[in-house]
């Protein structure tokens, strides 16, 4: 009778402890995952409409054909190089579903800014890869409460302002970082378990034109030129994924 009764202890703590652990949210390995996708689509993004910017600032044009059609075929093509099929996400995976999302928000962008883009007689725009990064991380956080934005140490817009841990893995990146390593960390924000993510983000060919030589020359954009070579350390793309 008493060892009956050890055993039924024993199987009421036992199923305790299995029920307690089941409710612990499992951190880690799929906020990290969607970290990662949603951070290589913002800088393949970022990227398109870089090398747009041509085109949308062309005062000679009116319709310029940079649909949110257009860019969606621009950006998979790029994502395709990489490995990435955003055509056949799945929205029932976390990843899939953050792809389809951020994917949606980067479109809505895009297709508020026709009006803006398709102008005649206007040269600079102002729908450069910051502007539009910020409004796409805006709409996707709405969308799904992830964060996803640019920071720089060196910014230009306060929007894009570090928070106090972006900037101290900024300056890790500045001092011997390993080349397009991400930092990612588990931390808590506002009470809540994260995943927080900052990925390195590099000056390319099409970022010369508003960031590149000469230094302190004024770009398009009314800005003052940094004098960054193709390559350099521009700044981060930051996430923060809420576990769940
Ligand atoms: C047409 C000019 C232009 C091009 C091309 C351009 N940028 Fe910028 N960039 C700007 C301006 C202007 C800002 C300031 C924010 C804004 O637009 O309000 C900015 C801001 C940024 C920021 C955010 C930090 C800050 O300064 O506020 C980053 C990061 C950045 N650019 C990186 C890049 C990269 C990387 C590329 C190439 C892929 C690129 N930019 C291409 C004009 C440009």
């Amino acid at each position: 009778m008493q060892k009956m009764k050890f055993f039924a202890v024993l199987l009421v703590v036992l199923s305790m402890v299995i029920f307690v652990s089941s409710q612990t949210p499992s951190a880690g390995p799929k906020e990290e995952a969607v970290a990662k996708a949603i951070t290589d689509y913002l800088i393949e993004a970022r990227g398109v409409i870089a090398r747009n910017q041509p085109i949308i600032n062309d005062a000679a044009k009116g319709d310029k054909g940079f649909t949110p059609e257009a860019y969606e075929s621009q950006v998979a093509a790029g994502l395709k190089a990489k490995g990435v099929d955003l055509q056949g996400a799945n929205a029932d995976d976390p990843v899939g579903k953050a792809l389809i999302e951020v994917n949606k928000a980067a479109k809505e962008t895009v297709a508020d800014a026709q009006p803006v883009i398709n102008e005649a007689g206007k040269g600079f725009k102002a729908f450069t890869p910051a502007v539009f990064g910020a409004r796409t991380g805006d709409k996707f956080y709405k969308a799904t409460g992830i964060r996803l934005k640019q920071t720089s140490i060196k910014f230009r817009g306060d929007y894009n302002r570090p928070d106090e841990f972006e900037e101290a893995i900024l300056k890790k990146f500045e001092s011997g970082w390993e080349k397009g390593k991400s930092y990612v960390e588990e931390t808590t924000v506002g009470g809540r378990k994260v995943v927080r993510s900052m990925t390195p983000l590099y000056i390319a060919k099409a970022c010369l034109p508003c960031h590149g030589d000469p230094k302190g020359e004024i770009d398009i954009s009314g800005r003052v030129k940094e004098g960054y070579k193709e390559g350099d350390l521009r700044g981060a793309i930051s996430t923060v994924v809420p576990i769940r």
